[in-house]
This record gives structure tokens, C-alpha cells and sequence, in this order.
């Protein structure tokens, strides 16, 4: 069985792919965690490719990286890439996003994933992007998932993305829809 390793260091990522990857006969792994990449890249897309190629270099494996995040029309595109850096706590960095809001009635934003699997050379050799619409509420809603899950709404679903069932959430997110485009290249 092929290896794979998962260029993340958030051990959370792992089940979350495995289940994801389940039909695949690869056998995943997390990379060690004195192997650390820092995300100095612009786009989601340069930073995944960035994370895959660094570690599968240096370990001389197959890699596969995601980078993700929150964009906000309204706030040009903020938090975007710093998603994860936008506050010290989820609920900081929700509370950040609405009061750079504010009262503004143009709420769109989207979730975007993309995902990046480098060959033990470094080369890419699949690059999937997904994307999910929706609308900022003006506050929390919700209580499953995580970051900034409680004020995303999805319209098509009138529900936030923690409000959604587990199953739904991974069908319609942009993680699930970056998954399936990335599974067809595989
Ligand atoms: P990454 O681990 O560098 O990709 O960080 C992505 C950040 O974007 C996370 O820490 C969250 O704050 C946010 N994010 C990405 N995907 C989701 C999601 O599905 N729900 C809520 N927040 C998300």
C-alpha cells in the first residue's frame, strides 16, 4: 500500500482526510512534527502546493496538503489566507469578522479549499480547488464544527455550517467539494 503523508500540523486533519480518502488504497500518515513549514505563500493555492512539495521533499514521500479559509467580499477578501491567524480563539476570531462588518448589507463570502499531493520529487501532480457560498450572519448560530462554522450560512440549506449535520456539511463544504474534484485525478 502506497504511503501518503499529511503536510499539517493539526493531528485533527488526519481522520478528516482518511475518511474523505477511504476508497483510495494509500496509507496516510502525519508528518513528524519537527518538520515544519511555514505558510509564507499569498493564495490558498501557492501554500498548499508549498506545504506538499517542503515535506515531500524532505522525507522523500508521497505529500498531500490543504490550505483553507474564510473570504469575505465585503472586507476585500480578509481573513482569506490569515484565517487561522485572524485571532488567538475561534470565538476571537469570529467577533474580529463582525465588527470589521459591522452593519454593512452585502454579507457574501465564500469558503475555499485547495488541496495540493506532491510525488516524493516534489512534483504536483493534482491540485484540486472547492468552494462554498454564503452569507456572514450578524451572529453566532450553531454549535457543531469549528472556526468560523457559527456565522456562515449557507442559503440553498438555510443553516450554518453549525448547524449542519456532519454528513451534510461534508458534502456541500468546500473541503468535500475540493475531495471529490482531487479523488478524480487520483
Ligand atoms: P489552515 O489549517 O491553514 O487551512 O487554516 C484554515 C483556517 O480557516 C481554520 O483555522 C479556520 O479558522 C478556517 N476554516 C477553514 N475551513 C473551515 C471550515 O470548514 N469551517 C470553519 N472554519 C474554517
Amino acid at each position: 500500500m502506497r504511503k501518503l503523508v499529511v503536510a499539517t500540523s493539526n493531528p485533527g486533519k488526519l481522520p478528516e482526510m482518511q475518511q474523505y480518502l477511504k476508497g483510495l488504497d494509500w496509507q496516510l500518515q502525519l508528518k513528524p512534527p519537527e518538520l515544519d513549514v511555514v505558510e509564507t505563500e499569498l493564495t490558498f493555492a501557492a501554500n498548499a502546493r508549498l506545504k506538499a512539495i517542503t515535506v515531500a521533499k524532505a522525507l522523500g514521500e508521497w505529500a498531500i496538503a490543504d490550505d483553507s479559509g474564510l473570504v469575505v467580499e465585503a472586507l476585500q477578501g480578509a481573513p482569506g489566507i490569515y484565517s487561522a491567524r485572524y485571532g488567538k480563539t475561534d470565538s476571537e476570531r469570529i467577533a474580529r469578522v463582525l465588527r470589521e462588518l459591522g452593519e454593512e448589507s452585502h454579507r457574501r463570502a465564500q469558503f475555499v479549499c485547495v488541496l495540493a499531493v506532491a510525488a516524493p520529487d516534489g512534483s504536483i501532480i493534482a491540485q484540486s480547488q472547492g468552494v462554498c457560498e454564503g452569507e456572514i450572519l450578524n451572529s453566532p448560530r450553531g454549535t457543531q464544527g469549528f472556526g468560523y462554522d457559527p456565522i456562515f450560512y449557507v442559503v440553498q440549506y438555510r443553516q450554518t455550517f453549525a448547524q449542519m449535520s456532519p454528513e451534510l456539511k461534508q458534502r456541500v463544504s468546500h473541503r468535500g467539494l475540493a475531495f471529490t474534484q482531487l479523488l478524480s485525478q487520483l
